[in-house]
């Protein structure tokens, strides 16, 4: 089965409007020089970037995304952004459960699991995340930790829901920390991702289900990571605020 890559940047929260269209601008280009066939590419800059973003983007392989969206569709929720609100802007993606939503802002298995239905609803796609912190590792509990973030998170959607979800492994140890999960590591847990997709929704869906690997993942080392059986594709955080090395991690995932 040969699953499309995806290459999504996660800007998280950095950059003003105006370095944010530049650095637009400068993925553009490179995406216009790539010319990706076998990779998606996203961006996912702050919500008020969204718009601008879309529009620089236009025409060029790279689409949109926000970092997060409400659970609810609209009401007095001061502050919060629907799925809906983020569509209108062209998006077509959206990041739900990231690790820094979780343990800042309490983001528990339940609110995610009504996030990724507004999403799904709103008719964005979802890049739904998963990860152990590095103590859970420690105590060799990682395996079910992700299982219980899957499970919580996303059973019950069907078939045609789920595939408009891509799951996005990142080891909270490995996130801004420089310290990358091995090729080896990364592709131990997305197999056993695969796996349990393929218990809790069937084979067909594993076999499509495309799996990130997320953390300190960059140019140096995208290429031994995307050559894993199963890691499709990268959620990029840091090294994604530099035009050039996000450009040679899509030409990673090109190989
Ligand atoms: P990083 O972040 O690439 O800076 O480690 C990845 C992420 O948090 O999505």
């Amino acid at each position: 089965m040969i699953r499309r890559k995806i290459v999504a940047g996660n800007w998280k929260m950095n950059m003003n409007l105006t370095e944010g269209n530049s650095l637009a601008e400068a993925v553009r280009n490179e995406t216009l020089q790539i010319k990706p066939v076998k990779t998606s590419v996203v961006l996912c800059p702050p919500f008020i970037h969204l718009k601008s973003v879309a529009a620089i983007l236009d025409g060029s392989p790279a689409m949109t995304g926000a970092q997060n969206c409400s659970h609810e569709k609209a009401g007095a929720l001061t502050g919060e952004i629907s799925a809906a609100m983020v569509k209108s802007t062209g998006a077509g993606w959206v990041i739900i459960g990231h690790s820094e939503r979780r343990t800042i802002f309490g983001e528990d298995d339940k609110l995610l699991r009504k996030k990724t239905a507004a999403a799904l609803e709103a008719g964005l796609k979802v890049i739904f995340c998963c990860g152990e912190v590095l103590p859970e590792r420690e105590k060799n509990i990682h395996f079910n930790v992700v299982r219980t973030q899957i499970e919580e998170g996303l059973s019950g959607f069907t078939a045609k829901e789920l595939s408009d979800i891509v799951i996005a492994y990142e080891p909270v140890w490995a996130i801004g920390t420089g310290v990358t999960a091995s090729p080896q590591q990364a592709q131990e847990m997305h197999a056993y991702i695969r796996e349990l997709t393929r218990e809790l929704f069937g084979a067909g869906t594993a076999a499509e289900m495309i799996i990130l690997y997320g953390g300190s993942c960059k140019a140096s080392n995208a290429a031994e990571l995307f050559a894993m059986p199963d890691v499709d594709g990268g959620l990029i955080g840091g090294a994604s605020l530099n035009a050039i090395e996000f450009g040679n991690i899509i030409r990673a995932a090109e190989l």
